[in-house]
């Protein structure tokens, strides 16, 4: 998996990423809805996770990996309430007045989602095991997008001195893309690596389009702030 994220890692979009985040970062109570868009997509991965897993195919990992993204939601959601001067109002809850463009984020997640039932489609696979392969193959486009995301922000946070970091859930997302290929390797024997470059391909559209909702949105609240 390492070659698709360091490819993930050069690509144009993240560049444009780091050069956007600092605008944002500056701005603590834009900066709060950020993160509380970035909590609701944590959140959409374990309602996703809940519902595309089959009890039958559920193990320990599979629990830990639901409640270490809930966590993540948690913790994230706690950030944008501290940066929001301590305040839930704001950023209380995943309305698109509390986020930084979030129904992007559920845009975001539904695409990746799409297109890996699209690719997947061709593949010979009863009921709960094709929806195990979606499972399997969008997280792993989506994690490799969190291992590029996280030491970029991560980088722009210790920079600004924002007072949060986002080390404790990079290591989480770090391990849970091992443990996508582990299982992939077993799902889908002999072309699961193509499958991920075809995911992260279509990942990355969605990556793109995200990143633009997002700079639209700061955009336009930066422009009210000044008006
Ligand atoms: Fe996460
Ligand atoms: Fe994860």
């Amino acid at each position: 998996m390492n070659r698709f994220t360091t490819r993930v890692r050069a690509q144009a979009s993240m560049v444009e990423l780091r050069d956007f985040l600092p605008s944002v970062i500056a701005v603590p109570r834009l900066h709060a809805r950020l993160v509380n868009t970035l909590s609701r997509m944590e959140y959409i991965g374990v309602r996703k996770m809940l519902k595309a897993r089959h009890a039958d195919l559920l193990d320990e990992a599979g629990l830990q990996h639901i409640i270490e993204e809930a966590s993540h939601a948690l913790r994230l959601k706690r950030a944008a309430i501290k940066l929001n001067g301590g305040r839930q109002l704001g950023v209380q809850n995943y309305s698109e007045a509390d986020t930084l463009a979030g129904p992007s984020g559920e845009e975001y997640m539904q695409g990746v989602d799409r297109a890996c039932e699209a690719l997947l489609a061709p593949v010979e696979l009863d009921g709960p095991e094709r929806s195990e392969a979606n499972y399997l193959l969008s997280t792993a486009a989506i994690e490799i997008r969190a291992d590029a995301f996280y030491p970029v922000y991560e980088e722009c946070l210790q920079e600004a001195e924002a007072g949060f970091s986002v080390n404790a859930i990079l290591k989480d997302e770090l391990r849970h893309l091992q443990e996508m290929q582990q299982s992939l390797e077993v799902c889908l024997p002999g072309n699961w690596s193509v499958m991920v470059a075809r995911a992260v391909e279509a990942e990355t559209a969605c990556f793109e389009g995200w990143l633009a909702s997002i700079r639209r949105a700061a955009r336009e609240s930066l422009e009210q702030v000044e008006a």
